[in-house]
Protein backbone atom coordinates (compact mmCIF):
# COMPACT_ATOMS: atom_id res chain seq x y z
CA UNK A 1 0.00 0.00 0.00
CA UNK A 2 0.87 3.70 -0.68
CA UNK A 3 0.08 6.21 1.69
CA UNK A 4 1.27 9.93 2.42
CA UNK A 5 1.79 10.85 5.70
CA UNK A 6 1.95 14.76 6.81
CA UNK A 7 4.51 15.13 9.27
CA UNK A 8 4.13 17.78 12.26
CA UNK A 9 7.28 17.28 14.28
CA UNK A 10 6.50 20.57 16.27
CA UNK A 11 8.34 21.89 19.60
CA UNK A 12 10.45 20.20 22.40
CA UNK A 13 10.17 16.82 22.85
CA UNK A 14 7.78 16.96 19.71
CA UNK A 15 10.80 16.53 17.41
CA UNK A 16 12.34 13.20 19.46
CA UNK A 17 9.30 11.61 19.75
CA UNK A 18 7.94 11.75 16.18
CA UNK A 19 11.36 11.06 15.05
CA UNK A 20 11.39 7.76 17.38
CA UNK A 21 7.56 7.22 15.66
CA UNK A 22 8.87 8.14 11.79
CA UNK A 23 11.88 4.94 12.54
CA UNK A 24 8.86 2.90 13.37
CA UNK A 25 6.63 3.47 10.84
CA UNK A 26 10.08 2.99 8.35
CA UNK A 27 10.47 -0.31 9.31
CA UNK A 28 6.98 -1.59 9.01
CA UNK A 29 6.83 -0.09 5.80
CA UNK A 30 10.11 -1.97 4.94
CA UNK A 31 9.08 -5.41 5.96
CA UNK A 32 4.97 -5.12 5.37
CA UNK A 33 6.31 -3.78 1.37
CA UNK A 34 4.36 -0.77 1.78
CA UNK A 35 5.67 2.89 0.84
CA UNK A 36 5.05 5.69 3.60
CA UNK A 37 5.72 8.70 1.72
CA UNK A 38 6.83 11.42 4.20
CA UNK A 39 5.90 14.95 3.96
CA UNK A 40 7.73 17.34 7.05
CA UNK A 41 6.21 20.38 7.82
CA UNK A 42 6.28 23.08 10.62
CA UNK A 43 3.77 23.78 13.63
CA UNK A 44 3.59 25.67 16.58
CA UNK A 45 6.57 27.75 18.09
CA UNK A 46 9.18 26.67 15.54
CA UNK A 47 6.38 28.03 12.61
CA UNK A 48 6.33 31.03 14.44
CA UNK A 49 9.63 31.32 14.32
CA UNK A 50 10.32 30.46 10.97
CA UNK A 51 7.47 31.63 8.81
CA UNK A 52 5.69 34.23 12.05
CA UNK A 53 2.59 31.91 12.07
CA UNK A 54 1.87 28.59 14.07
CA UNK A 55 0.15 27.07 11.51
CA UNK A 56 1.64 27.91 8.17
CA UNK A 57 -0.70 27.57 4.92
CA UNK A 58 2.27 25.37 3.55
CA UNK A 59 1.61 22.79 6.31
CA UNK A 60 -2.27 22.87 5.54
CA UNK A 61 -1.66 22.34 2.18
CA UNK A 62 1.02 19.63 3.43
CA UNK A 63 -1.95 18.11 5.52
CA UNK A 64 -4.14 18.13 2.29
CA UNK A 65 -2.34 16.42 0.08
CA UNK A 66 -1.62 13.20 2.74
CA UNK A 67 -3.73 10.71 4.07
CA UNK A 68 -2.76 11.50 7.79
CA UNK A 69 -1.07 13.62 9.61
CA UNK A 70 1.16 12.45 12.50
CA UNK A 71 2.27 14.98 15.26
CA UNK A 72 4.50 15.60 18.01
CA UNK A 73 3.39 18.34 20.61
CA UNK A 74 4.39 22.19 20.41
CA UNK A 75 4.62 25.07 22.50
CA UNK A 76 7.14 25.97 24.89
CA UNK A 77 8.25 28.85 27.58
CA UNK A 78 9.75 30.80 24.22
CA UNK A 79 6.53 31.48 23.31
CA UNK A 80 4.58 31.67 26.29
CA UNK A 81 3.91 35.54 26.40
CA UNK A 82 3.00 35.84 22.29
CA UNK A 83 -0.68 36.94 21.58
CA UNK A 84 -2.97 34.60 21.01
CA UNK A 85 -2.90 34.06 17.52
CA UNK A 86 1.19 33.84 17.81
CA UNK A 87 0.96 31.14 20.04
CA UNK A 88 1.91 27.51 19.46
CA UNK A 89 -0.94 26.35 20.77
CA UNK A 90 -3.31 28.08 18.20
CA UNK A 91 -1.37 26.22 15.52
CA UNK A 92 -2.84 22.86 16.97
CA UNK A 93 -6.43 24.17 18.12
CA UNK A 94 -6.58 25.53 14.27
CA UNK A 95 -5.37 22.41 12.29
CA UNK A 96 -7.54 20.68 14.36
CA UNK A 97 -10.77 22.69 13.36
CA UNK A 98 -9.30 23.38 10.07
CA UNK A 99 -10.04 19.39 9.48
CA UNK A 100 -12.70 19.25 11.50
CA UNK A 101 -11.38 16.64 14.12
CA UNK A 102 -14.03 16.12 16.04
CA UNK A 103 -13.48 13.23 17.70
CA UNK A 104 -10.70 12.78 20.33
CA UNK A 105 -9.84 9.19 20.94
CA UNK A 106 -7.28 8.76 24.09
CA UNK A 107 -7.27 5.01 25.14
CA UNK A 108 -5.84 4.34 28.59
CA UNK A 109 -4.84 1.17 28.93
CA UNK A 110 -2.93 -0.53 31.87
CA UNK A 111 1.06 -2.00 31.23
CA UNK A 112 1.15 -5.18 33.10
CA UNK A 113 4.79 -4.62 33.26
CA UNK A 114 4.25 -0.71 34.70
CA UNK A 115 1.72 -1.33 37.17
CA UNK A 116 4.96 -0.59 39.73
CA UNK A 117 5.48 2.54 37.89
CA UNK A 118 2.32 3.73 38.48
CA UNK A 119 1.51 6.10 42.09
CA UNK A 120 -1.52 4.43 42.23
CA UNK A 121 -1.73 0.91 43.76
CA UNK A 122 -1.13 -2.28 41.45
CA UNK A 123 -4.55 -3.62 42.17
CA UNK A 124 -6.14 -0.32 41.88
CA UNK A 125 -4.46 0.03 38.02
CA UNK A 126 -4.48 -3.34 37.33
CA UNK A 127 -6.51 -4.25 33.71
CA UNK A 128 -7.58 -0.97 33.27
CA UNK A 129 -9.08 -1.01 29.67
CA UNK A 130 -10.90 2.64 28.77
CA UNK A 131 -11.07 5.03 25.81
CA UNK A 132 -11.82 8.90 26.58
CA UNK A 133 -13.48 10.16 23.41
CA UNK A 134 -13.25 13.84 24.14
CA UNK A 135 -15.23 16.39 21.46
CA UNK A 136 -12.34 18.70 19.98
CA UNK A 137 -13.69 21.37 17.88
CA UNK A 138 -16.09 23.00 20.24
CA UNK A 139 -16.84 24.33 23.60
CA UNK A 140 -14.53 26.48 25.79
CA UNK A 141 -11.59 26.54 23.31
CA UNK A 142 -13.61 27.96 20.66
CA UNK A 143 -16.70 30.04 21.63
CA UNK A 144 -17.22 33.47 21.28
CA UNK A 145 -16.82 35.63 22.47
CA UNK A 146 -13.13 35.16 23.23
CA UNK A 147 -11.48 38.11 24.56
CA UNK A 148 -9.90 40.79 27.51
CA UNK A 149 -9.64 43.85 28.90
CA UNK A 150 -7.56 44.98 31.33
CA UNK A 151 -10.63 43.98 34.02
CA UNK A 152 -12.06 41.34 32.98
CA UNK A 153 -11.64 38.05 30.36
CA UNK A 154 -14.29 36.24 29.01
CA UNK A 155 -14.44 32.77 27.73
CA UNK A 156 -17.78 30.98 26.01
CA UNK A 157 -18.81 27.61 26.02
CA UNK A 158 -21.28 26.97 23.54
CA UNK A 159 -22.46 23.55 22.19
CA UNK A 160 -25.22 23.14 19.13
CA UNK A 161 -27.03 19.77 19.28
CA UNK A 162 -25.09 18.49 16.02
CA UNK A 163 -21.96 19.10 17.70
CA UNK A 164 -22.85 17.06 20.63
CA UNK A 165 -24.89 14.47 18.64
CA UNK A 166 -21.97 13.42 16.25
CA UNK A 167 -19.55 12.78 19.01
CA UNK A 168 -21.84 10.78 21.20
CA UNK A 169 -22.93 8.78 18.35
CA UNK A 170 -18.71 8.11 17.96
CA UNK A 171 -18.64 6.88 21.78
CA UNK A 172 -21.50 4.74 21.10
CA UNK A 173 -20.12 3.23 18.17
CA UNK A 174 -16.52 2.58 20.18
CA UNK A 175 -18.79 1.12 23.01
CA UNK A 176 -20.46 -1.17 20.37
CA UNK A 177 -17.13 -2.52 19.85
CA UNK A 178 -16.03 -3.00 23.23
CA UNK A 179 -17.39 -4.00 26.59
CA UNK A 180 -20.58 -2.02 25.65
CA UNK A 181 -20.80 0.91 28.24
CA UNK A 182 -20.35 4.42 27.83
CA UNK A 183 -20.50 6.68 31.00
CA UNK A 184 -21.18 10.39 29.81
CA UNK A 185 -19.20 12.89 31.89
CA UNK A 186 -21.00 16.67 32.38
CA UNK A 187 -21.71 19.29 34.96
CA UNK A 188 -25.09 18.92 34.66
CA UNK A 189 -26.06 19.86 37.51
CA UNK A 190 -24.68 23.87 36.57
CA UNK A 191 -24.05 24.15 33.36
CA UNK A 192 -26.60 25.08 30.43
CA UNK A 193 -24.69 23.13 27.88
CA UNK A 194 -24.37 20.15 30.26
CA UNK A 195 -27.86 19.94 30.74
CA UNK A 196 -28.20 19.65 26.62
CA UNK A 197 -25.71 17.43 26.58
CA UNK A 198 -27.37 14.93 28.74
CA UNK A 199 -30.58 15.50 26.99
CA UNK A 200 -28.88 14.23 23.61
CA UNK A 201 -27.14 11.94 25.60
CA UNK A 202 -30.50 10.18 26.38
CA UNK A 203 -31.89 10.48 22.88
CA UNK A 204 -29.46 9.26 21.38
CA UNK A 205 -29.19 6.03 23.35
CA UNK A 206 -32.49 4.70 21.89
CA UNK A 207 -30.60 4.25 18.76
CA UNK A 208 -28.22 1.59 20.63
CA UNK A 209 -30.15 -0.17 23.18
CA UNK A 210 -27.02 -2.86 23.39
CA UNK A 211 -25.22 0.03 24.85
CA UNK A 212 -25.21 0.75 28.68
CA UNK A 213 -25.25 4.29 29.37
CA UNK A 214 -24.57 6.06 32.78
CA UNK A 215 -24.63 9.94 32.98
CA UNK A 216 -21.74 11.13 36.09
CA UNK A 217 -20.86 14.40 37.05
CA UNK A 218 -17.29 15.66 36.59
CA UNK A 219 -15.94 16.05 39.41
CA UNK A 220 -17.22 12.71 40.62
CA UNK A 221 -15.60 11.27 37.74
CA UNK A 222 -12.33 12.70 38.53
CA UNK A 223 -12.34 10.78 41.99
CA UNK A 224 -13.63 7.50 40.30
CA UNK A 225 -11.16 7.52 37.65
CA UNK A 226 -8.47 6.82 40.31
CA UNK A 227 -10.24 5.32 42.55
CA UNK A 228 -11.87 2.65 40.95
CA UNK A 229 -10.55 3.22 36.96
CA UNK A 230 -11.70 -0.42 36.09
CA UNK A 231 -15.99 0.94 36.11
CA UNK A 232 -15.17 2.88 32.95
CA UNK A 233 -15.09 1.71 29.20
CA UNK A 234 -15.75 4.28 27.02
CA UNK A 235 -15.86 7.93 28.45
CA UNK A 236 -17.42 10.65 26.16
CA UNK A 237 -17.35 14.32 27.91
CA UNK A 238 -16.86 17.61 26.12
CA UNK A 239 -13.46 19.46 25.54
CA UNK A 240 -11.74 20.90 28.54
CA UNK A 241 -13.42 18.04 31.02
CA UNK A 242 -11.53 15.70 28.46
CA UNK A 243 -8.49 17.71 28.14
CA UNK A 244 -8.02 17.73 32.03
CA UNK A 245 -9.86 13.72 32.64
CA UNK A 246 -7.43 12.49 30.02
CA UNK A 247 -3.86 13.76 31.57
CA UNK A 248 -5.25 12.41 35.22
CA UNK A 249 -5.94 9.07 33.47
CA UNK A 250 -2.29 8.65 32.44
CA UNK A 251 -1.14 8.50 36.04
CA UNK A 252 -3.27 4.48 35.34
CA UNK A 253 -0.54 3.71 33.33
CA UNK A 254 2.82 5.14 35.03
CA UNK A 255 3.06 8.09 32.84
CA UNK A 256 1.79 10.90 30.31
CA UNK A 257 4.57 9.60 28.05
CA UNK A 258 2.20 6.36 27.32
CA UNK A 259 -1.02 7.56 26.30
CA UNK A 260 -1.17 8.23 22.55
CA UNK A 261 -4.76 9.47 20.65
CA UNK A 262 -6.04 9.85 17.64
CA UNK A 263 -8.36 13.11 15.93
CA UNK A 264 -10.66 11.94 13.46
CA UNK A 265 -13.66 13.03 11.22
CA UNK A 266 -16.32 10.83 10.35
CA UNK A 267 -14.25 9.91 6.61
CA UNK A 268 -11.57 8.42 8.65
CA UNK A 269 -9.01 11.27 7.99
CA UNK A 270 -7.54 11.61 11.32
CA UNK A 271 -4.47 13.35 12.85
CA UNK A 272 -2.66 11.28 15.27
CA UNK A 273 -0.64 12.60 18.44
CA UNK A 274 0.39 12.22 21.72
CA UNK A 275 -0.99 13.15 24.78
CA UNK A 276 0.97 15.11 26.65
CA UNK A 277 3.07 17.98 25.43
CA UNK A 278 6.44 19.37 24.85
CA UNK A 279 7.80 18.46 27.89
CA UNK A 280 10.12 21.66 28.06
CA UNK A 281 11.85 20.03 31.29
CA UNK A 282 13.46 17.35 29.46
CA UNK A 283 13.51 18.86 25.64
CA UNK A 284 16.74 18.29 23.59
CA UNK A 285 18.09 15.80 26.55
CA UNK A 286 17.49 12.29 24.24
CA UNK A 287 15.32 11.50 27.59
CA UNK A 288 11.51 11.31 26.10
CA UNK A 289 9.11 8.48 26.36
CA UNK A 290 8.61 7.93 22.85
CA UNK A 291 5.99 5.25 23.59
CA UNK A 292 2.74 7.86 22.95
CA UNK A 293 4.02 9.02 19.67
CA UNK A 294 4.93 5.64 18.35
CA UNK A 295 1.18 3.87 19.71
CA UNK A 296 -0.12 7.14 18.02
CA UNK A 297 1.40 5.58 15.19
CA UNK A 298 0.00 2.47 15.42
CA UNK A 299 -3.62 3.98 15.47
CA UNK A 300 -2.66 6.12 12.09
CA UNK A 301 -2.04 2.71 10.60
CA UNK A 302 -5.31 1.20 11.96
CA UNK A 303 -7.79 3.79 11.87
CA UNK A 304 -6.89 5.65 8.75
CA UNK A 305 -5.38 2.88 6.84
CA UNK A 306 -7.03 -0.33 8.41
CA UNK A 307 -3.56 -1.50 8.62
CA UNK A 308 -4.42 -3.71 11.26
CA UNK A 309 -2.26 -6.42 11.35
CA UNK A 310 1.22 -3.56 11.11
CA UNK A 311 -0.78 -1.45 14.01
CA UNK A 312 -0.68 -4.57 16.12
CA UNK A 313 2.28 -5.68 15.69
CA UNK A 314 3.82 -2.46 16.79
CA UNK A 315 1.62 -2.09 19.87
CA UNK A 316 3.35 -6.05 20.64
CA UNK A 317 6.39 -4.75 19.99
CA UNK A 318 6.51 -1.71 22.85
CA UNK A 319 4.46 -4.16 24.99
CA UNK A 320 7.44 -6.48 24.43
CA UNK A 321 10.38 -3.96 25.29
CA UNK A 322 8.42 -2.60 28.52
CA UNK A 323 8.17 -6.30 29.92
CA UNK A 324 11.83 -6.83 29.33
CA UNK A 325 12.05 -3.96 31.76
CA UNK A 326 13.34 -1.24 29.36
CA UNK A 327 11.88 2.09 29.87
CA UNK A 328 12.90 5.62 29.62
CA UNK A 329 12.89 7.84 33.04
CA UNK A 330 9.90 8.96 33.65
CA UNK A 331 8.92 4.93 34.55
CA UNK A 332 12.13 4.35 36.22
CA UNK A 333 11.52 1.94 39.39
CA UNK A 334 12.88 -1.13 40.76
CA UNK A 335 14.08 -3.33 37.97
CA UNK A 336 13.78 -0.58 35.91
CA UNK A 337 16.66 -0.25 32.93
CA UNK A 338 16.24 3.40 32.30
CA UNK A 339 17.51 4.31 28.31
CA UNK A 340 17.56 6.94 26.38
CA UNK A 341 14.87 7.51 23.45
CA UNK A 342 16.89 6.61 20.88
CA UNK A 343 17.78 3.03 22.51
CA UNK A 344 14.67 2.79 23.71
CA UNK A 345 13.64 3.37 19.95
CA UNK A 346 15.78 0.73 19.13
CA UNK A 347 14.72 -2.06 21.24
CA UNK A 348 11.28 -1.57 19.91
CA UNK A 349 12.85 -2.24 16.24
CA UNK A 350 14.54 -4.79 17.41
CA UNK A 351 11.37 -6.24 18.55
CA UNK A 352 10.07 -5.49 15.47
CA UNK A 353 12.74 -7.81 13.57
CA UNK A 354 11.84 -10.32 15.67
CA UNK A 355 8.53 -10.79 15.78
CA UNK A 356 8.35 -10.37 11.73
CA UNK A 357 10.95 -13.04 11.80
CA UNK A 358 9.01 -15.36 13.92
CA UNK A 359 6.15 -15.05 11.57
CA UNK A 360 8.03 -15.65 8.77
CA UNK A 361 9.11 -18.96 9.93
CA UNK A 362 5.67 -19.69 11.52
CA UNK A 363 4.50 -19.06 7.75
CA UNK A 364 6.82 -20.53 5.60
P1 LIG B 1 3.72 18.33 29.22
O1 LIG B 1 2.79 17.25 28.83
O2 LIG B 1 4.61 18.86 28.17
O3 LIG B 1 4.62 17.82 30.44
C1 LIG B 1 4.07 17.50 31.72
C2 LIG B 1 5.09 16.63 32.49
O4 LIG B 1 5.11 15.33 31.91
C3 LIG B 1 6.51 17.14 32.42
O5 LIG B 1 7.16 16.90 33.63
C4 LIG B 1 7.15 16.32 31.31
O6 LIG B 1 8.53 16.15 31.42
C5 LIG B 1 6.40 15.00 31.45
N1 LIG B 1 6.28 14.34 30.14
C6 LIG B 1 5.40 14.67 29.15
N2 LIG B 1 5.59 13.87 28.10
C7 LIG B 1 6.61 13.03 28.41
C8 LIG B 1 7.25 11.99 27.70
N3 LIG B 1 6.91 11.63 26.46
N4 LIG B 1 8.27 11.36 28.31
C9 LIG B 1 8.64 11.67 29.56
N5 LIG B 1 8.06 12.65 30.27
C10 LIG B 1 7.04 13.33 29.70
O7 LIG B 1 2.82 19.50 29.83
P2 LIG B 1 3.24 20.99 30.30
O8 LIG B 1 4.62 20.97 30.88
O9 LIG B 1 2.12 21.46 31.09
O10 LIG B 1 3.27 21.81 28.95
C11 LIG B 1 4.46 22.13 28.22
C12 LIG B 1 4.07 22.76 26.90
O11 LIG B 1 3.41 21.79 26.07
C13 LIG B 1 3.09 23.93 27.03
O12 LIG B 1 3.50 24.92 26.12
C14 LIG B 1 1.75 23.33 26.63
O13 LIG B 1 0.88 24.28 26.05
C15 LIG B 1 2.19 22.33 25.61
N6 LIG B 1 1.26 21.19 25.42
C16 LIG B 1 1.11 20.75 24.14
C17 LIG B 1 0.33 19.65 23.89
C18 LIG B 1 0.21 19.16 22.49
O14 LIG B 1 0.95 19.59 21.63
N7 LIG B 1 -0.72 18.27 22.20
C19 LIG B 1 -0.27 18.96 24.95
C20 LIG B 1 -0.07 19.43 26.25
C21 LIG B 1 0.70 20.54 26.48
C1 LIG C 1 -3.85 18.44 24.41
C2 LIG C 1 -3.25 19.78 24.77
C3 LIG C 1 -3.94 20.89 23.98
C4 LIG C 1 -5.41 20.91 24.39
C5 LIG C 1 -3.32 22.28 24.11
C6 LIG C 1 -1.84 22.29 23.84
C7 LIG C 1 -4.00 23.26 23.21
O1 LIG C 1 -3.32 20.01 26.14
O2 LIG C 1 -3.81 18.07 23.23
O3 LIG C 1 -4.34 17.76 25.29
O4 LIG C 1 -5.75 21.50 25.41
O5 LIG C 1 -6.20 20.34 23.66
MN1 LIG D 1 -3.95 18.27 27.26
Amino acid sequence: MKKTIAVLPGDGIGSEVTDAAVKVLQSIAMRYGHTFHLKHASIGGSAVDAHGTPLPDETIAACEASDAILLGAVGGPKWDKNPAHQRPEKGLLNIRKHFDLFANIRPVKAVPALLGSSPLKEEVAKEVDMVIVRELTSGLYFGEPKRRTEKAAVDTLVYTRQEIERIVDQAFEIARGRRGKVTSVDKANVLETSKLWREVVEERKAFYPDVEVEHMLVDSAAMKLITDPRAFDVMVTENMFGDILSDEASVITGSLGMLPSASVRSDGYGLYEPVHGSAPDIAGQNKANPSAAILSAAMMLRHSFGMHTEAATIEEAVMSVLEDGYCTGDLSGAGKRVVSTERFVEKVIEELERELVSEHIMYS
